[in-house]
């Protein structure tokens, strides 16, 4: 019998040559992966392990002839030889294939590719922007709206995703701010969770079905806190703040499942994040446990040289690998030095070993051993991608993330008849910008204008005048936004239009790629001439609705003072328009509230509802020696948590279950909320708790839960909290959780600034 197992490999080997004997053994499905791993594993080469963390950005047209010449003939090279185990932007069902092809049937292991893409609010039916999404405080629907990315994503050939950001921060001049859920920890862990689970599926074994794909949390770590804002640069931090408001939401994600990790390019602390050893493998691999791998960011191994960190390439490659980075994403410097390194013993081969481990886990975990072009289904792709399913998804998402931010004079909803309504403004009519700056693979000028929108309301007479361009040349992904119009000769025309209005509808705000990645700003007022073209349009009817389109918290006091009604329209991807007119119009009352506070003016930037207290909070002494703006208060324009509804609701009977609490003890909350307006509504009733005294000082407010209520009208409903350790305790400079006896004051409230109060103590 042996001997014919022998004869049978031999002629194998002869059939079908030597690498097509060997790798059969790992294709055993009925082997568990870790072993199919290892069988593998041991086949693979040096320069093959180190394959596998090598990946590519899409480079030519691979269905046409192999490239000739440049990185694109060295990539192509790369991928016959086995020296590529993932690449990103490639996109297409097409497309896949024919990579997939090159690494499955001309390489000697045939390991296939994992094929990442930055599918970060949707692939080409997109959503709202996350920042927006975060507003909806709506949990099943932002895993909905993972859940509709990833099944389009999958569709075009991609199974990885580098989503989900959970860069918590608290600076508006930061672009990518509007990539993450704002500035609170609690509420951006829930977020991450969801998203995790919308994108993977509830379970590990999800992660096989053809319509999820694996999640990357990004960026490890710190990024949101960029000094003044400014992209890619450092960040400094006490070891609390990293502790306790940025690496919660990272955990959480561990803790749903994620499969990939992406660091990040900023250093903290003085050390990279891609060298990072503390963060990836004392904190991520090592405290977390975290099985899956760590993606680099673009080029950010190489970056360590521009740094200061790393003296060249082979030291860059041996900081970045002995730190934890499993794949190098573009700095070409992996596939160049590490087999090197090795042989000279510079870096273990064990760490090899680990890094090729994990990357493998994923692969096989997705399904790719067993059929490498499971997501390259035609027929699927053509089903799914812009399916009418996927269109009222985002729809519903895009409604959920509208805040309503001042209605006064009844000005909102508008009347359905009998109206004469001026809709001014460039972005009213802009097709292209509510798809944000994140959006790859969607069709440029496909979202629904608020224009196109507001058409369908046939029974009022609607008129539109667009004022004022934003910009003065066309903007691009890849290209610097220039916004310096000055070109004000549109402005009578929106005037007699408003003049002849009962209702002026204004949208203002920021062109698509004004936010988003190297997209930082200095200057958060409404950008060119929209302030002129709002007071010009103030002066000949004051009955205007602004509603706001961007990426990140502006500052608009004047605005704020004067303007009637305000609605926070975000970038709401592609039924921006219908979400906004049917808020508008009332027939989706809204409910979102902000998940980052909106500053007066730049100059109070940072600024964020769970700061410390300074010694000096309140002028108690009537002197100017307390902390203070002189030039301003020092609160917000719009608090964390803040955000209208149509309706009215009002919070009584606040209670605590008793006022004294053993450690380990359940504190239940609850509080009775009546919906006493005029219409049916949903509110997110918020909790806040604020630990009194303890031995490192705590935020004067913290989140600790939320809950969605949908109130009809004249209803009554008791909303419950629970609240243990988890929510009570803290981290020490240390990473020590600690859970200290004191008082607690609680609030439970309709944003982060008013609420019902009261305390208790714990022992
Ligand atoms: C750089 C960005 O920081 C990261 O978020 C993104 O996923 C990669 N580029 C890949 O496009």
């Amino acid at each position: 019998m042996k001997k014919q197992i022998r004869k049978y490999a031999f002629l194998l080997l002869i059939v079908f040559g030597n690498g097509y004997a060997q790798t059969k053994k790992h294709m055993d499905t009925k082997k568990p992966i870790e072993e199919r791993i290892s069988l593998l594993i041991k086949e693979m080469t040096l320069e093959e392990k180190v394959g596998q963390m090598n990946q590519y950005n899409g480079f030519w047209d691979v269905t046409g002839p192999a490239p000739k010449g440049g990185s694109a003939e060295l990539k192509y090279e790369h991928l016959r030889k086995g020296w590529v185990g993932s690449m990103l932007t490639v996109r297409g069902v097409k497309e896949v294939r024919a990579v997939q092809k090159i690494a499955v049937e001309e390489t000697r292991l045939r390991i296939p590719l994992i094929i990442g893409f930055d599918v970060i609010h949707g692939y080409k039916t997109l959503s709202p922007i996350p920042l927006a999404e975060a507003a909806s405080w709506d949990l099943e629907a932002i895993k909905k709206s993972a859940a509709i990315a990833a099944d389009e994503a999958s569709a075009s050939g991609i199974n990885w995703t580098f989503a989900p950001n959970v860069d918590i921060t608290n600076d508006a001049r930061w672009g990518r701010v509007m990539e993450g859920a704002g500035e609170d920890p609690y509420l951006g862990s829930k977020i991450g969770y969801a998203r995790i689970k919308g994108f993977q599926g509830e379970t590990m074994a999800d992660l096989a079905k053809v319509n999820t794909i694996a999640a990357c949390t990004k960026h490890f770590a710190a990024y949101g806190y960029v000094e003044a804002g400014l992209e890619y640069n450092s960040v400094d931090m006490s070891n609390s703040k990293l502790y306790n408001s940025v690496l919660p939401p990272f955990e959480a994600t561990v803790q749903a499942g994620v499969r990939t990790f992406m660091n990040s390019f900023n250093t903290l602390n003085g050390i990279p994040a891609t060298g990072n050893a503390f963060l990836q493998r004392d904190i991520l691999k090592g405290k977390w446990k975290f099985d899956g791998f760590v993606v680099s960011d673009y080029a950010s191994i190489r970056e360590m040289i521009a740094h200061g960190y790393a003296k060249d390439e082979a030291d860059a490659t041996a900081k970045a690998v002995i730190a934890g980075s499993d794949m190098d994403m573009e700095s070409y410097l992996y596939v160049a030095k590490l087999v090197t390194l090795v042989k000279e013993g510079k870096v273990k081969e064990a760490l090899i070993d680990d890094a090729v481990r994990r990357i493998l886990r994923v692969k096989f975990e997705l399904g790719l051993f067993d059929d490498p072009y499971r997501y390259c289904d035609e027929k699927r792709e053509k089903e799914v991608v812009g399916s009418k399913a996927n269109n009222d998804g985002v729809l519903d998402m895009a409604k959920k993330s509208i805040v309503l931010l001042k209605n006064e004079k009844n000005l909102l909803p508008l009347k359905k008849s009998g109206q004469k309504i001026a809709l001014i403004g460039a972005l009213a009519n802009d097709k292209n910008s509510p798809l944000g700056s994140w959006r790859i693979a969607a069709d440029d000028n496909t979202a629904v204008s608020v224009l196109e929108a507001m058409q369908q309301y046939k029974d009022n007479q609607l008129t539109f005048e667009k004022g004022a361009d934003l910009l003065s040349q066309k903007a691009t992904f890849l290209t610097e936004t220039i916004f310096n119009t000055t070109d004000k000769s549109g402005f009578e025309a929106a005037k007699t239009a408003a003049k002849n209005a009962d209702v002026v509808v204004m949208v203002l705000g920021e062109y698509g790629f004004q936010s988003g990645e190297a997209r930082s700003r200095t200057d958060l007022n409404l950008p060119g001439i929209q302030q002129e073209l709002l007071e010009e349009i103030y002066k000949v009817n004051p009955n205007i609705v602004l509603v706001l389109n961007n990426g990140r918290p502006l500052t608009i006091p004047w605005a704020a003072q004067n303007i009637p009604a305000i609605v926070e329209g975000w970038q709401l991807g592609t039924q921006a328009g219908n979400a906004i007119a049917q808020v508008l119009y009332g027939d989706y009352n809204p409910s979102g509230k902000l998940p980052i506070s909106f500053p007066r003016n730049v100059g109070q930037v940072p600024i964020y509802y769970n700061k410390y207290s300074t010694g000096r909070p309140i002028d108690s002494d009537k002197n100017v020696f307390w902390s203070h703006y002189m030039d301003v208060e020092k609160t917000p324009q719009f608090p964390f948590g803040f955000g209208l509804s149509y309706t009215k609701f009002d919070y009584k009977n606040l209670k605590i279950n008793k006022t004294t609490f053993a450690k380990r003890e359940k504190i239940e909350v609850s509080v009775d909320v009546t919906n006493s307006g005029n219409y049916d509504g949903k509110e997110v009733v918020q909790l806040y708790i604020h630990d009194e005294f303890a031995s490192i000082v705590r935020p004067i407010k913290e989140l600790k839960g939320f809950e969605l209520v949908n109130l009809k009208k004249g209803e009554t409903k008791t909303v419950h909290f629970t609240l243990t350790e988890r929510e009570l305790g803290f981290y020490d400079n240390n990473g020590n959780y600690l859970v200290e006896p004191g008082v607690f004051n609680i609030m439970v409230g309709w944003n982060s600034n008013e609420g019902l109060t009261s305390k208790f103590e714990l022992k």
